[in-house]
């Protein structure tokens, strides 16, 4: 699988599980806390493979233009690692403040995959290539077992 296929492949696991939560409201906490720690640990991994794999690449073979959407891809992702999720983990999820954080960090990925997959995405194809998106593709699929199998360790 290339490595963009393999990045759309999650951002449908993610959109279905911001759309599950969404769809969740302040009688079913219990829910909305499962559900959560799923969508963190899909970004988590998601993001890693990205900014360790993909966006390096991208950048290196890119000009000015590659650089800008490198940094402001960033950008979001930082916006949601560290300040959004974070914030979400601490309301508490039987509140209606959850809800209006949720809707938040719907939108904020929502924008975040539309931008990688009209803008970020072709132009990637276009400057790598599709055989050194293929090499990127094997070496995900290595990377996202063993974050994911550390992570799980983790949360035993
Ligand atoms: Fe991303
Ligand atoms: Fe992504």
């Amino acid at each position: 699988m290339n490595a963009i296929d393999l990045l759309k492949k999650d951002h449908e696991t993610v959109k279905h599980l911001l759309a599950q939560i969404s769809a969740t409201n302040d009688t079913s906490a219990k829910k909305r806390t499962e559900l959560l720690d799923k969508i963190e640990m899909e970004l988590t991994v998601h993001t890693a493979l990205e900014e360790e794999i993909l966006y390096p690449a991208f950048k290196q073979a890119g000009k000015k233009q590659e650089e800008k959407m490198y940094f402001e891809a960033k950008e979001e992702h930082r916006t949601v690692d560290s300040m959004v999720l974070p914030d979400l983990k601490k309301t508490k999820p039987d509140s209606v403040e959850f809800s209006g954080r949720v809707k938040v960090l719907k939108e904020l990925i929502e924008h975040h995959i539309e931008e990688e997959e009209t803008e970020m995405f072709p132009d990637a194809l276009n400057i790598l290539g599709k055989r050194h998106l293929e090499e990127l593709g094997v070496q995900m699929q290595t990377r996202q077992k063993e974050l994911k199998a550390s992570l799980q360790r983790k949360a035993a």
